[in-house]
């Protein structure tokens, strides 16, 4: 446990909102927020921007098989399964500037803040870039700590494609990061991953620190409504078979499924594309996203069996064909006791007041919980505002996150001082 000297430790906050700043220039928007979507050159850049700031400090890194990076910082006992310390360096297409990297870059101070104090931790620490958490260009998300966990097998994973059919296996080696590490190969005593709250509850209670204990499951579908394409002017109304009013019929029965299950449920339609696309051709089908989230396993195969329910009633009623493909799920989550634990003596120790909270987003530390002991801290954003270029957090809480963080990992890797 850390004695007196090292319960003053703190981390250099205004290096990491410089880190935070220096990164947000890859993908950088207009608008302030980043564009820096999974394995696309601004993720290469800052891939590489990481690994050099590693090589400079010397530590060893790898890299696995769906790109996953692994930053090695050596600790004074090597049979110890290191610590780990993971988040996410890509973003949405309009994402802000802390989703993901700020628990990167933050791990990233810790090891800065221990090599300037001297510090070796008793067991090693081992900061992770997971690949493709947001699943914003390839389907699903959390994509790299998934099949680190082995949820979902590497051959899956590298065969999703984007938009415009390109694969996470030729978008890999298109930017370099096709590595030779077998993903779940790198065993880990714990993991912690220091996020930005993504919602309004720390600011609405002025808490600068939640402890997070728990997640949401969810479930995600592709869609497609079949309908008949046909002459705008000609066909009469009565003999359509239009996809786009029965989907929109689809997308209330969504909204009143989520809306029944509030707040605990939620269930988002975040892209749809009516087709083939032309002012005067009734649409002959639509092709959407939907997911479910839930914190109860039950009421979230409830909504499933509604949606799946409302699809074939529209689709009886209006002559087309709605159908769904749950091709991703993920059960909800409790981290370990034990890692919550160590989140929560590290606020009471540097003062920071905390509450335990449940995560409505998806995270790396979720997909991993399965096979290594984790946990997650969570800080505040300006209005719960998260996936918008809007997105903002002040260096001081991104700072007292990270405090959070170091002394977590701390606690649970142990400490041997060396000064030197
Ligand atoms: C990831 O950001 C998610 O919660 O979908
Ligand atoms: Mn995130
Ligand atoms: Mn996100």
């Amino acid at each position: 446990m850390p004695g007196p000297a090292l319960s003053n430790l703190r981390v250099d906050g205004e290096r990491l909102w410089a880190s935070l700043m220096e990164t947000a220039r890859f993908g950088g928007t207009e608008k302030g927020g980043i564009r820096r979507l999974a394995l696309s050159e601004e993720d290469r850049a800052v891939r590489d921007w990481l690994l050099e700031q590693t090589r400079v400090a010397g530590y060893d890194s790898g890299v696995d098989a769906i790109g996953n990076i692994y930053v090695q910082r050596p600790g004074a006992d090597p049979s110890r399964a290191p610590v780990a310390i993971g988040s996410h360096l890509d973003t949405q297409p309009t994402g802000g500037k802390f989703d993901g990297v700020l628990g990167v870059l933050a791990g990233l101070e810790v090891f800065r803040t221990l090599d300037d104090a001297g510090i070796k931790t008793q067991a090693p620490l081992c900061l992770v870039d997971w690949t493709n958490e947001e699943g914003a260009r390839f389907a699903p998300g959390e994509m790299g700590s998934e099949v680190y966990a082995g949820d979902v097998t590497l051959d899956f994973a590298l065969s999703r494609t984007d938009a415009e059919g390109v694969s996470v296996r030729e978008a890999l080696e298109r930017i370099g990061y096709r590595g030779p590490e077998t993903p779940g190969a790198r065993r880990f005593a714990a993991m912690v991953e220091l996020h930005i709250e993504q919602g309004p509850l720390l600011e609405a209670e002025g808490l600068t620190i939640g402890v997070v204990t728990a997640a949401k499951g969810q479930r995600w579908y592709n869609g497609e409504v079949a309908g008949r394409e046909s002459h705008a002017g000609t066909t009469p109304m009565n003999l359509r078979r239009d996809a786009l009013p029965a989907f929109a019929e689809f997308v209330l029965a969504v909204e009143a499924i989520a809306r029944a299950e509030a707040p605990a449920g939620v269930g988002t339609i975040g892209m749809a594309e009516a087709q083939p696309g032309a002012r005067n051709t009734v649409p002959g089908a639509v092709r959407f996203t939907l997911e479910f989230r839930h914190s109860d396993a039950e009421r979230l195969s409830v909504m499933h069996g509604q949606a799946m329910s409302a699809a074939q009633r529209i689709s009886a009623a209006r002559g087309v064909e709605i159908e769904l493909d749950p091709f991703w799920r993920k059960a909800p989550v409790a981290f370990a006791s034990a890692v919550a634990e160590a989140i929560a003596q590290a606020a009471q120790k540097l003062g920071l007041p905390s509450v335990e909270m449940t995560s409505g987003a998806g995270h790396d530390a979720v997909a991993v919980a399965s096979t290594v002991p984790t946990a997650m801290i969570f800080v505040p954003c300006s209005g719960g505002i998260s996936h918008n270029e809007a997105e903002s957090a002040t260096p001081r809480d991104c700072a007292a996150g990270a405090d959070v963080l170091l002394h977590s990992v701390l606690a649970l890797a142990g400490t041997k001082t060396c000064q030197t």
